[in-house]
């Protein structure tokens, strides 16, 4: 690839330093993922500027005025701690007519949504769980026609923010006290679906108009004991500690009969259309014993941390990190953005 003028839009908090010397692993984690790319796209010869947002953009938009990157590399997840406003900051590469990596401002808002992304996913029959929504300031009830065991969770958070073992509730009770855990402490509407038991599966895309999936990869729940569920939980996705004691594992999937695997691949790639996604994400999934396929969400701009699950079934594909990283950038080049 030809070199490009790369600048790698990052949270304020999490510019990365220059090598990792001296630091500590807790930090490290902080800005693993702005560090990989950053570090990769230099060792491959492009021309990188790390710039942090935190609450203006003004500071983007000189040095994409200044210095004309080729490309902005988006690592953004929030603006100013609103996870929702991450579209804002593309939509506004857009109009600066700037190329960007990642998804496109419509994709991002309609994914993060998961109420909205349900009902265009049910609209053209992909399978997702049976839900309803309990706003903010509406009490909590049992929602028709949904049966127990259900899901309580964030209709917008992400990165199982909220999500506990407590998630899943059996009775009206239990119900009601997490949906106002939900809006009190999490400030969001509540998200309620129906609990789907089986295996965790998260498949990976990438493309504009012609689309790559990775390889299936699935999160393994080790020894957890029987008393607890098999769910990514906040403490399951972010607590080694937790990990390592119960052998909590992400890997390519192992024995999926092929009508599953059949299924994936499908659905995986008609969601990305349906919700209108652009340059990669990563679909989760759960499938029953008997094999029934449910999409839980798909996630646009998934974390791109060298040794994360996007990149690790990137590389299963045979895909190297830096190649990945460069394929993500043609990507962003070859994107067909209104302005064009
Ligand atoms: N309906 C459901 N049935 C079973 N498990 C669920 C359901 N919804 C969410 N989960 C569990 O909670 C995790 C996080 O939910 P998800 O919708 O993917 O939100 P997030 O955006 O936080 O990743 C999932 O990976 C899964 O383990
Ligand atoms: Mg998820």
């Amino acid at each position: 690839m030809k070199k490009l003028r790369t600048l790698v839009v990052v949270h304020a908090s999490l510019v990365p330093p220059e090598s990792l010397e001296g630091r500590a692993d807790k930090d490290i984690a902080e800005w693993r993922t702005e560090y990989d790319v950053t570090t990769t796209l230099r060792r491959s010869g492009h021309d990188v500027r790390c710039l942090g947002v935190l609450d203006s953009l003004t500071e983007m938009r000189l040095a994409i005025k200044e210095w004309k990157p080729d490309i902005v590399f988006n690592l953004l997840e929030e603006f100013n701690g609103i996870v929702t406003y991450d579209q804002h900051v593309v939509a506004y590469l857009e109009l600066l007519r700037q190329p960007y990596t990642g998804c496109n401002p419509r994709g991002l808002m309609l994914s993060r949504d998961k109420p909205l992304s349900k009902q265009l996913l049910a609209y053209h029959r992909i399978p997702t769980p049976r839900f309803a929504v309990i706003r903010r300031g509406t009490r909590a009830h049992v929602p028709r026609k949904l049966h127990f065991p259900l899901f309580v969770k964030s209709a917008t958070e992400d990165a199982s923010l909220g999500i506990a073992q407590a998630s899943i509730v059996e009775d009206a009770a239990h119900l009601k006290e997490r949906v106002a855990f939900m809006h009190e402490q999490i400030g969001s509407d509540a998200l309620v679906e129906e609990f789907i038991e089986g295996r965790e599966l998260y498949v990976g895309v990438m493309g504009n108009g012609r689309l790559t999936r990775l390889p299936v990869w699935e999160m393994v729940f080790g020894t957890m004991p029987a008393s607890l569920a098999g769910i990514a939980t906040r403490k399951v996705k972010w607590d080694k500690e937790y990990r390592g004691k119960y052998d909590i594992i992400t890997r390519a999937a192992e024995e999926l009969p092929a009508a599953v695997l059949a299924q994936l691949d499908k659905l995986s790639r008609r969601i990305y259309r349906v919700l209108g996604l652009s340059g990669y994400a990563r679909m989760d999934f759960r499938v029953t014993a008997d094999g029934r396929v449910y999409v839980l969400e798909a996630n646009a701009n998934p974390n791109l941390e060298a040794t994360e699950d996007f990149a690790e079934s990137a590389r299963a594909a045979g895909i190297a990190y830096p190649d990945l990283l460069e394929r993500l950038m043609s990507l962003g080049l070859s994107y067909r953005a209104q302005w064009r």
